[in-house]
């Protein structure tokens, strides 16, 4: 018996694509697929999103991993890069770099020669990564005099372009068109929340990631409504199930006690796996079709579930954690995170299969 398993649906990664390119028509789609593909295993998307024009990572080796499982399509490196060395061997092998400081334009400098493609990173207002918008002409200036520095274009990050009614997503639009215009190159402005709310800010290249995966990146619109579907099917089996007194109490720490007598159910899956441990008494958990509420706290093998609402599920029987019928960004909502951080949480004793 499989113990924990995460499915991961080839054809649902193609079906999101498909609906960044509705939203975005025209634009190139760069996937973001970092963190090891947001935990689904980056070669794996990679290849499935074969259509995509280009990927995002952060990390030079995150780029090197997918540039050796053959994929050939343009790879932007976010972040990092900070040693003329690293820009050395991103120039080797084709990949795209994001400049973002000062420390890296001396670093191109030292390893300049070979040529290199760069995108110039402008902090329109978030304040994380970026050039401040005033030196725009001073650091194309000195990039340009780089031998073998090729700009792409130039990019930014929103800090809440996931709330439409927020202005400082207007905001740092206008320093962005206002500190690029006349520029020569691309521009790459949206994630995900971008691509589906901020149509002005499609710019040439996009940069979904979470979308792709299936969740919503909007407050207040499901995955459903937006119409992404799932890719990571999260289950684990039901391992034991006994009947409890009233008044018992259930799991470390006693946290919940059993108001009648009652069906408790064992699942297969804790925080040893990425479940997460402060997912609340109540968070739903789907078997046999229907949603039982988890009791007591989340161990690191197991968490119990309440099965008055599902009596006749038998060991063995899979339970879905998130995935279809079930989203990931309920169970984040519940554990107080969010759908990112559930995915790339996952531990590798999760066994990984695809569909
Ligand atoms: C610079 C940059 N671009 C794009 C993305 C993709 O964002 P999302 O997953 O919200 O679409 C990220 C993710 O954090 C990012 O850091």
């Amino acid at each position: 018996m499989i113990r924990a398993q995460a499915v991961i649906d080839r054809a649902a990664l193609a079906h999101n694509l498909q609906r960044v390119r509705d939203h975005a028509p025209g634009c190139r789609v760069y996937a973001a697929v970092k963190a090891d593909g947001y935990g689904h295993g980056a070669t794996t998307v990679a290849h499935a999103l074969h259509q995509a024009d280009g990927f995002a990572v952060s990390s030079l080796d995150e780029a090197l991993q997918l540039r050796w499982a053959g994929i050939e399509q343009p790879i932007a490196i976010l972040s990092q890069m900070l040693d003329a060395e690293s820009c050395a061997t991103a120039a080797e092998h084709a990949l795209e770099i994001v400049i973002f400081h000062d420390a890296q334009v001396e670093a191109l400098a030292a390893s300049a020669g070979r040529p290199i493609r760069i995108w110039v990173k402008l902090d329109s207002g978030m304040h994380r990564l970026g050039f401040a918008c005033e030196r725009a002409d001073e650091i194309a200036q000195r990039l340009q005099a780089l031998p073998g520095v090729q700009i792409m274009g130039w990019l930014t990050h929103f800090a809440c372009a996931d709330d439409p009614d927020d202005g400082l997503t207007d905001r740092q639009l206008r320093a962005f068109k206002d500190a690029t215009r006349g520029r020569a190159g691309d521009r790459s402005m949206a994630n995900s929340a971008a691509v589906l709310a901020w149509p002005d800010a499609h710019g040439d290249v996009v940069r979904p990631g979470i979308m792709l995966y299936g969740s919503s990146p909007i407050h207040d619109r499901s995955a459903h409504v937006l119409d992404l579907r799932p890719v990571m099917h999260l289950s684990a089996p039901l391992i034991a199930r006994q009947t409890i007194a009233a008044g018992e109490p259930i799991g470390y720490g006693a946290t919940w006690r059993t108001p009648e007598t009652m069906p408790v159910g064992v699942i297969g899956i804790g925080y040893g796996d990425g479940y997460p441990r402060h997912a609340p008494s109540g968070t739903p958990v789907l078997i046999g079709g229907r949603r039982v509420p988890l009791i007591g706290r989340v161990s690191m093998d197991m968490i119990t579930v309440d099965l008055r609402g599902a009596a006749d599920v038998r060991i063995g029987e899979r339970a879905t954690l998130w995935g279809p019928g079930l989203p990931a960004d309920e169970i984040a909502a519940a554990a107080g995170t969010i759908a990112y951080e559930l995915f790339c949480r996952l531990t590798p004793r999760v066994r990984f299969s695809l569909a």
